[in-house]
């Protein structure tokens, strides 16, 4: 079956929703940070500070070319990968992009983990999300659907994900 892959900005819910999904359909998790930090021995803030944001997109299209062929998988992606549009074509030819969508009020309540979100450790917070989030519309509009986390909790959201996999014949229903 296809790869169900979510994007959409930090603090959007990809990693809590992914995780919910991935236990739902009984696929296999991959949060794409963590996988590079698993690979590199370095935090993603470690990889930033040490070696800057181009090799940490080195590596994300390193892992992407790794999981392309893969099936089964749930894959939360780090905010910035889609900004390389190969990894949207590797991941798009056995993949179902699911966009998570977030206001910046709500994303600055949400981004508190430093380590991972060096992007957003220095300066003023709404700036920065604000820029970013306009930077970036465009390459988050390649999505087969998108949902407003705003006011939704991660159980509710993988509900919505779910009704609309089943309706795309993405997946079958397992009970
Ligand atoms: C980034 C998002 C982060 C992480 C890195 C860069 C981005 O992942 O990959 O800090 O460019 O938006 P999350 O979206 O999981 O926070």
């Amino acid at each position: 079956m296809k790869n169900i892959v979510l994007v959409g900005f930090m603090g959007s819910g990809k990693s809590s929703t992914g995780r919910r999904l991935a236990r739902k359909l009984g696929y296999d998790f991959i949060d794409t940070d963590y996988a590079i930090e698993e690979v590199t021995g370095l935090t993603v803030e470690q990889i930033f500070a040490k070696h800057g944001v181009k090799r940490f997109r080195g590596e994300e299209a390193l892992l992407v070319s790794k999981l392309a062929d893969k099936e089964n998988l749930v894959i939360a992606t780090g905010g910035g990968l889609v900004l390389n549009p190969q990894n949207i074509e590797k991941l798009k030819a056995n993949g179902i992009f699911i966009l998570l969508k977030a206001s910046p009020e709500t994303i600055c309540k949400r981004v508190k983990n430093k380590r991972t979100r060096p992007l957003l450790a220095r300066g003023n917070l709404k700036h920065k999300v604000t820029k970013l989030l306009e930077d970036r519309q465009d390459a988050y509009q390649m999505a087969d659907y998108s949902v407003n986390t705003d006011h939704l909790d991660p159980d509710t959201i993988v509900h919505i994900i779910y009704q609309y996999l089943l309706e795309r014949g993405v997946i079958v229903r397992n009970h």
